[in-house]
């Protein structure tokens, strides 16, 4: 054990001096007053409660008083530094609140400016309806086949079986690049893509194939002398007129909603024999409003043509009709942008005016 601490300093301290205290407790408090914002109260903090300010000193000269008078100088030390740490604290808080009210008004966002206005435009309908046609062909595995617009007549009629009196290929129908006996024209039909893929590819063959074709027709409210239309062909071992059926149906519940049916009726082409008119089951009454405007009444909505590939037409296509059998089926975009979307007149969605256009959106 040490014995009692005899060999103190009996010399009071001019750091211990109350006035001094004092003085360096004012010293502290106006530079606290001071200091106008957060960075700057950091700086001058440590020159007045750091180890080297002259409280701290003041604090550390009490241990050499004589014992009578430490608890005198203890309690005005204490208190002082007391006051010291309460002004900075106070200072400090008061800072950080002006800090955080100013960084609310900076840091504001006025959600309701307006910012500048770059008008995308919009895709045209006819591409995003045949887009999603695509779509509904390319889920089940088909691919997608394209071909010249300015196309030869074999390819466009003969080699479909269309015969050289069919009225078809005369002038009321068909655009005739010069010379007229060229034996060059506009397609009036997809058709001849499908001839394409047959003499470049051999069977199977499960294709698509979208595009703009050609006719002499006036424009009104229903026809366009330029227009759009897929045609489908499958050529494989054992394809019957039920495959057809079921790439149709698929087709229709894709394109216009779940529990759509399709309806075949018979009719004639010279490249699909059998041939068959395509109808939809109305998708506004289903079949049970005598006075529907979508389907006149009927239940049933008229689409297309289709059929099984005609044997001539394989076989002018070079696959052999006694191994592989096919159908296709062809159908009008703008007609089936103008049932699925309600439009009344052709004028909207050749004119290409982008508010019509908009109304569609940008869904891709
Ligand atoms: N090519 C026919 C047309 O344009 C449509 C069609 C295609 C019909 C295939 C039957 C089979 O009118």
């Amino acid at each position: 054990m040490s014995g009692p601490n005899t060999n103190h300093d009996p010399v009071p301290v001019a750091a211990l001096d109350p006035e001094a205290i004092e003085q360096a407790v004012q010293d502290a408090l106006d530079a606290c007053a001071g200091a106008t914002d957060l960075a700057g109260l950091k700086s001058i903090r440590h020159s007045h409660q750091g180890d080297k300010s002259p409280l701290a000193l003041a604090n550390r000269e009490i241990g050499g008083l004589p014992p009578g008078e430490k608890a005198e100088a203890g309690k005005r030390v204490g208190q002082a530094r007391g006051r010291v740490a309460q002004a900075f604290k106070a200072r400090q808080a008061e800072l950080e609140a002006e800090r955080d009210e100013r960084i609310l008004v900076e840091e504001t966002l006025d959600l309701t400016v307006g910012t500048p206005h770059h008008r995308l435009g919009a895709r045209h309908p006819i591409s995003l309806v045949t887009e999603r046609i695509e779509d509904i062909f390319v889920g089940m595995g088909w691919e997608i086949a394209e071909g010249p617009e300015i196309e030869s007549e074999w390819l466009t009629f003969d080699a479909l079986n269309i015969g050289k009196d069919h009225p078809a290929r005369g002038e009321q129908d068909t655009f005739f690049v010069e010379p007229q006996d060229g034996g060059v024209i506009l397609r009036t039909h997809t058709s001849p893509v499908q001839i394409r893929t047959m003499l470049e590819r051999t069977p199977p063959i499960y294709v698509l194939c979208p595009g703009k074709v050609f006719r002499t027709d006036d424009l009104d409210a229903t026809h366009t002398p330029v227009f759009h239309q897929f045609e489908g062909l499958v050529v494989d071992e054992g394809i019957t007129m039920a495959h057809l059926r079921g790439a149709l149906d698929t087709f229709v519940q894709g394109l216009f909603g779940e529990g759509i049916i399709t309806r075949l009726r018979p009719n004639y082409f010279p490249f699909t024999e059998p041939s068959a008119e395509i109808d939809c089951r109305c998708w506004v009454c289903q079949g049970e409003d005598a006075r529907c405007r979508t389907c006149g009444g009927t239940g049933w909505i008229e689409l297309g043509g289709s059929g099984m590939v005609n044997r001539r037409v394989l076989a002018s296509a070079g696959v052999d009709p006694d191994r592989y059998t096919g159908f296709a089926f062809g159908l009008g975009i703008e007609r089936s942008l103008m049932l699925r979307h309600g439009v009344a007149d052709m004028h909207d969605i050749i004119e290409g005016d982008v508010r019509f256009s908009s109304a569609f959106g940008m869904e891709i």
